[in-house]
């Protein structure tokens, strides 16, 4: 990964962390942006500008390195209201709705954002487009049993579907112990009905189109750091 965009994962992530207060509960995304606004609340604890943070990881991996930050963790059963979300995502359209799930978590992250009063997407620049599918296949999550049924399913809807693996050739297994299914739609033309018919379908457990559900973008690159709210 070139250091530019490493430095704007960075300023992004930092930037979001900005906007959590004092005694929050705090929705703690997973991938390689969202770490450091992960990394920084940690800083903040240590250094005594931010107190009573409990953060709700979105997923192992994250609920790992915050323990080992000592963030203090809480779950959904115990603060079924989030008060924010930093999470990062996989491209972001105009409207601010997504596609996520690159990392696999996509399912206790759309979770843990839409129990969030608000939700903060952080992102460099790379990661827009005007039309969700662009440049990402969609993450699906799907059961083991009778998979390849799910992913004939998804190829009736007009997608050329991998299953993901492990570098060792072993199937991506999800923390909620499922598959993902990589799904290339191309541009989504209609994603209200997309995400319509894979909800409809037993067998597919969550999809990663998160829309409607980003309350703020921001946004690092060679043009600075934005910071866009979505319209309400
Ligand atoms: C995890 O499942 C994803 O939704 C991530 O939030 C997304 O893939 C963005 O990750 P990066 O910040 O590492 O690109």
């Amino acid at each position: 990964m070139s250091t530019d965009l490493t430095e704007y994962k960075k300023q992004a992530g930092h930037k979001a962390v900005e906007f959590v207060e004092s005694g929050m509960v705090v929705g703690l995304g997973h991938g390689s942006t969202a770490i450091w606004a992960v990394r920084r609340i940690a800083e903040l604890l240590k250094e005594g500008q931010l107190k009573g943070i409990q953060g709700i990881p979105c997923s192992s991996a994250v609920e790992e390195e915050a323990q080992a930050l000592e963030i203090p963790l809480t779950d959904l059963n115990a603060h079924p209201q989030v008060d924010i979300t930093i999470d990062g995502a996989d491209e972001v359209d105009p409207e601010l709705n997504l596609i996520k799930g690159g990392g696999g978590a996509l399912l206790r992250e759309k979770m843990v954002a839409q129990a969030s009063q608000r939700e903060i997407i952080v992102i460099d620049a790379g990661k827009r487009s005007d039309v969700l599918g662009t440049n990402f296949a969609l993450p699906v999550e799907v059961v083991q049993f009778g998979w390849e049924a799910s992913a004939r399913f998804i190829e009736e809807q007009g997608a050329k579907v991998s299953q993901r693996l492990n570098d060792d050739g072993t199937p991506f297994i999800s923390d909620q112990h499922n598959y993902i299914l990589d799904c290339d739609f191309g541009p989504i033309a209609d994603l209200g009905m997309l995400d319509f018919f894979l909800k409809t379908r037993v067998g597919i457990v969550e999809h990663g189109l998160f829309l409607g559900m980003a309350t703020d973008l921001i946004v690092a690159g060679t043009e600075g750091i934005e910071h866009i709210q979505a319209e309400v």
